[in-house]
């Protein structure tokens, strides 16, 4: 696995990642912060699983753009697995490989995951709503 950072909240998204999730929210300036810093948590946390955009990475972390899994979970639901993860020997995975908790991350707060998921959101085809919980 590789080498996390421990910490993930030193430094703002990029003036590129805030471009685009201004697009991604419909001008919603509050939503696109959220997206903007899930856009930057996911490249520090799962990317190197679950490749840029989410596209998955073969022999690792699946697709997470246009993911039914994703798509059929709300919010908390979806904060829910990503904290917990899912190991080789759950009946639900389909790889044999582990999800780990966080993301192997486990400085993330739970709102850090929930701007996680509202980045995941914008790569599901259809507009995403406000993260819960905020
Ligand atoms: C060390 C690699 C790794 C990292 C880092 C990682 N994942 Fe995963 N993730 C996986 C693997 C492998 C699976 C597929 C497990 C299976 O076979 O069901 C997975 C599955 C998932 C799923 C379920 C997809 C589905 O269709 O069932 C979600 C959602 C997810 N990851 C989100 C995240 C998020 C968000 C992060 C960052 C916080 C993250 N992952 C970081 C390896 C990783």
């Amino acid at each position: 696995m590789p080498a996390l950072p421990a910490m993930v909240a030193d430094a703002p998204p990029t003036a590129a990642q805030q471009d685009a999730a201004l697009a991604a929210a419909g001008g919603d300036k509050e939503l696109a912060g959220y997206i903007a810093s899930g856009d930057k948590l996911f490249h520090s946390s799962c990317i190197a699983c679950h490749g840029k955009g989410g596209v998955g990475i073969a022999g690792n972390g699946k697709a997470l753009a246009n993911n039914e899994f994703i798509r059929s979970l709300d919010d908390d639901s979806l904060l829910a697995f990503i904290k917990q993860g899912r190991s080789p020997t759950d009946p639900k995975n389909t790889t044999g490989i582990q999800m780990p908790p966080k993301g192997g991350n486990p400085a993330m707060s739970d709102d850090d995951i929930l701007d996680v998921i509202a980045y995941l959101r914008t790569l599901q085809g259809t507009k995403p709503s406000t993260p819960g919980g905020k």
